[in-house]
């Protein structure tokens, strides 16, 4: 099933807003337009909450907000526990946003944009952090390992993960994911 993410804009983003809608579903997402829907002036905080609250109660993993300079959005939604805003201007901020720091909301400054760099900065999203890509590389060892048949190691590196994947669940900081997984790991390999 295609991953929903919500995606909100005050009027200084509401025109990028509505072409990284159409982009979103043409990578393969859902997209759920929070609004705005002009170029009427609102709070932009409405719009950052709506996303904002999707994300700290789990519903959606990953949002997208615009607003004149992205600050007012990141300030807003980083009140919610669990999400981490992050301002983009280049896709090199995006790419490190989601690799280093486990952005799970992107924000755009959308009146330094024009369309094609906002498209490019969202694109990034697709990028995993790597505590997500160690999760498999863990799920495979572990699979191969149980084909020979179960040993002490396999049953403790199965313990690990799913505290690792516990720690997902809450949102917990990424560099305590990575170091569960990293143990996790090396205990799959011995
Ligand atoms: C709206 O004029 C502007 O202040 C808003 O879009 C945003 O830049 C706030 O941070």
């Amino acid at each position: 099933m295609a991953e929903a993410i919500p995606i909100g804009a005050d009027h200084a983003g509401f025109q990028l807003k509505e072409r990284l809608v159409k982009e979103l579903a043409s990578l393969g997402y859902s997209p759920i337009d929070v609004g705005t829907h002009s170029d009427e002036s609102v709070d932009y905080p409405d719009f950052a909450h709506r996303v904002a609250e999707r994300v700290e109660t789990g519903e959606n993993t990953r949002g997208v907000l615009l607003c004149g300079t992205g600050l007012g959005m990141s300030y807003a939604a980083n009140r919610h526990p669990g999400v981490r805003a992050a301002v983009a201007w280049t896709p090199e901020i995006a790419h490190l946003a989601r690799e280093h720091n486990d952005a799970n909301v992107l924000v755009l400054p959308a009146r330094f944009l024009d369309e094609e760099q906002g498209v490019t900065i969202l694109r990034e999203m697709q990028i995993e952090h790597p505590a997500a890509k160690m999760v498999v590389e863990v799920a495979k060892t572990q699979e191969e390992a149980v084909g020979d048949g179960t040993t002490t190691a396999v049953v403790i590196a199965g313990e690990l993960l799913k505290q690792a994947e516990d720690l997902l669940e809450q949102n917990i900081h990424p560099t305590v994911l990575a170091k569960g997984y990293r143990l996790a790991e090396a205990e799959a390999q011995r």
